[in-house]
């Protein structure tokens, strides 16, 4: 009996595969659980009509996106009519032990459709199904092919998350990002409300929240190494209307929406407004620059008593079961010194500062709970004990999400490595400027929410993910749609379960085709995954340099330009290396059909007498960076002060000291090199500089140098020039600053030595 049947699976399961790879490949994200193509189509027009309750908000939005799509004006009725075509929504499943609320079955005849489901969410999901399945191109009848999809989804918390403090964006693109979610089936919008630099959420019993909290008298331009502030008043809030309307819109898409009011720390735009609530009492402002602050709220009564009122209006606008207390980044630094703080250490019998944080949480625990609600945190709410009912956001790596499982606390995960959605996505060279980090698409897709080292048991208590846009960095609407996409789309499918890592390209697949619909919609997402990396190599006669390039795609599709050409459909199609032996600015793309899909990419080579030639070096470069290679120092290819995860070098401890060979005696009379300092890092110019020429690369003379002083007027852009000399050989040495001097960050420990680019002629 059974072999049997398993015998009819495995048929069945066949003949769905092969129906699959004949027909053109459906751009569905996340992936359904089952998907069975048939035969025929339905042909959709402006006479079909949608077989609904008429109240229900399910059958509306169809119609709309039906409306805005093809211009059809489908009527909703609550009477089967003859001879008509019809999409019918149904609450018709009973068995919500297998159905559950959020799954859904979407069935397309050539006579109907009909999306059924045992609650609206999954009604919602299985129109969402069915939009994506519709071509894009406007018509007058559209035939929508034949399938049968049984879905549902793994994970029950399928999150993105919005900093709205860093920057602010209005209320109309918090709605578009509610969209986007809606798009992907995610049903969880971490709303980050609050924090240093700006506090975003009006409060009736606290105005002066958003009225000194929620602005600043500048931010910071560029990234952070850069140290630059402006003096422009930034800011702005959501009123408690605004919050109404956002949580509405949200409900009505299946979407639920967790505040975050942070507290202890990343407090300083609460304490602005209320200094009392700190521990010394201010005056403070609201933070200019990004990073973690000592001050923070003050665990005294009048401070419970705030965040309870500030809570208390919270509960009231937000269904959400979970409210988010941050609990993230809180400096023990006051606390330790204030004697109110260690007056309730000694009254409450804790051991530590660590314990007063979770004094702290657990007693606003308690007023939240009391009014119905659970908490959700950050996880350095397990430091010093987990309040007893809270829930856990992992952040820092998949250690505190495994740690709060075992203690059976619900865990959200959201891992840096996978669901920092603030991380560059692509090569930071071609990227707009990000916080740091690396996270492709691919990397994303390959997230497994679970971590291994949970039994069967314990996985119970992982929820889901969330993917995580922080907003220093990012300070414009646009600007979230690119960090946040496609990358949600990746992680929309590990959390609805059916990604499956080896099948990328499959993915892939699906979300080129889908980038179709983000075009339509006129969304700024990324075309990271199209990106072409190049590498650059000597050419044969050590001349030049041999530029490679190449995609995960079809690497014949790159087209390139050199200097003022512009780049287009005309320019040159990449086929092999190019070879480079003079200054140049290329401009390369990626195109298919004729249409450019990738960014576009410039890339400025330097070619002197040392470029391409070989180097050695004395003392080996950090593994770190350009994996300590040293050809990056003749390589064409100038490191970026912002961007530095390649083409610099990076030495601890150590001199440079680089000998390149020119082949032959050569006439030079110029060095130029390039040098980083950024304090904040460690990184520090060199002491001293000194040039030396050889013919037989033993005995070298000295030809030029320069002093630490005349580096740090030249800002790191050294150039030494001489009379002109004749060598084969020339050495450079670098001399490392050393120990970190006093009133700089990391005074006493080794400094780094950061140098690109060695250009003689
Ligand atoms: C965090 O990224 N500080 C939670
Ligand atoms: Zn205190």
């Amino acid at each position: 009996m059974k072999r049997i049947f398993l015998v009819l699976y495995i048929t069945i399961a066949a003949i769905e595969l092969r129906a699959q790879s004949i027909e053109k490949i459906l751009p569905l994200i996340p992936k359904p659980k089952t998907i069975k193509i048939d035969k025929g189509a339905f042909v959709l027009n402006n006479l079909t009509v949608i077989l609904s309750d008429k109240n229900s908000f399910e059958a509306k939005y169809l119609k709309e996106c039906i409306q805005n799509y093809f211009g059809f004006d489908l009527s909703i009725t609550e009477q089967y009519v003859k001879d008509a075509s019809i999409i019918s929504l149904s609450l018709a499943i009973p068995d919500t032990t297998v159905f559950d609320k959020e799954a859904y079955q979407l069935l397309i005849s050539p006579e109907r459709i009909s999306i059924s489901a045992a609650a609206t969410n999954g009604l919602f999901y299985g129109i969402q199904t069915f939009l994506q399945l519709l071509p894009l191109e406007k018509n007058k009848e559209i035939k929508v092919g034949c399938v049968n999809i049984i879905d549902a989804p793994k994970y029950k918390w399928r999150g993105m998350h919005l900093d709205v403090c860093r920057h602010f964006f209005p209320k109309e693109f918090v709605k578009k990002y509610i969209d986007y979610l809606a798009l992907y089936k995610m049903n969880t919008f971490h709303w980050h409300l609050t924090d240093d630099q700006g506090w975003r959420i009006e409060i009736a019993k606290y105005p002066k929240l958003t009225e000194i909290g929620g602005w600043r008298n500048g931010s910071m331009v560029g990234h952070y190494n850069e140290n630059r502030i402006d003096t422009i008043k930034y800011g702005g809030y959501y009123s408690q209307d605004d919050v109404k309307e956002i949580v509405a819109y949200a409900t009505e898409r299946h979407i639920n929406v967790v505040p975050e009011i942070e507290f202890p720390g990343h407090a300083m735009a609460a304490i602005s407004a209320y200094p009392k609530y700190s521990c010394t009492g201010g005056p403070f402002e609201v933070a200019t620059t990004w990073g973690v602050f000592d001050d923070v709220f003050c665990p005294k009564e009048e401070t419970f008593t705030f965040l309870e009122g500030v809570l208390s209006e919270v509960i009231e606008l937000f269904p959400s079961q979970y409210i988010h207390i941050g609990g993230d980044e809180c400096p023990k630094t006051r606390w330790k010194t204030c004697k109110n703080c260690q007056s309730v250490i000694k009254r409450e019998g804790l051991k530590d500062e660590d314990e007063l944080q979770s004094y702290f949480i657990t007693r606003l625990e308690k007023f939240v709970n009391s009014k119905g609600r659970k908490i959700i945190g950050w996880d350095e709410i397990l430091d010093g004990g987990l309040a007893p009912n809270a829930a856990v956001m992992s952040w820092r790596g998949t250690k505190g999400g495994i740690e709060a499982a075992k203690q059976k606390h619900f865990v959200v995960m959201t891992p840096g490595s996978h669901c920092y959605f603030d991380h560059y996505q692509g090569e930071p060279k071609n990227e707009p400027i990000a916080i740091g980090g690396f996270t492709t698409v691919e990397k994303v897709y390959s997230y497994q929410p679970t971590p291994k080292e949970l039994s069967a048991d314990e996985s119970k208590y992982i929820l889901g993910a969330q993917g995580n846009v922080w907003t220093e960095y990012i300070n414009l609407p646009e600007n979230v749609e690119y960090m946040a996409l496609p990358r949600m789309a990746a992680l929309a499918e590990v959390v609805w379960g059916t990604a499956d890592v080896k099948a990328y390209k499959d993915f892939e697949k699906r979300l080129t085709k889908h980038f179709d619909v983000l075009d339509y919609k006129r969304v700024n997402y990324s075309k990271s995954i199209y990106q072409i990396t190049n590498k650059v190599s000597a050419n044969k006669d050590k001349s030049g340099i041999l530029l490679s390039l190449e995609t995960s795609f079809d690497s014949n599709n790159i087209k390139y330009s050199f200097d003022d050409q512009p780049l287009d459909m005309n320019s040159l199609n990449y086929s092999t290396p190019l070879n480079i032996q003079k200054n140049n600015q290329i401009k390369l793309a990626y195109f298919e059909n004729g249409k450019q899909k990738s960014a576009l990419i410039e890339q400025a080579f330097y070619i002197s007498k040392s470029t391409g030639k070989n180097i050695s070096l004395k003392f080996n470069a950090s593994e770190k960076y350009s994996s300590g290679n040293p050809f990056t120092l003749v390589n064409g290819v100038r490191g970026d002060s912002i961007r530095r995860q390649s083409d610099w070098l990076g030495f601890r401890v150590n001199n440079l000291e680089a000998t390149i060979d020119l082949e032959k005696s050569t006439a030079f009379s110029k060095v130029k090199l390039n040098f980083l300092k950024d304090p904040a890092n460690w990184i520090h110019y060199p002491k001293l500089i000194e040039i030396l020429a050889s013919e037989d690369g033993k005995n070298f003379k000295t030809i030029g140098g320069l002093s630490g002083e005349a580096i740090k007027t030249m800002k790191g852009k050294v150039e030494i020039e001489f009379p002109i000399q004749n060598a084969q050989y020339v050495k450079i040495i670098a001399v490392h600053s050393g120990k970190i001097l006093e009133g700089n960050p990391g005074a006493g420990s080794d400094s780094w030595l950061f140098v690109d680019e060695i250009l003689i002629d």
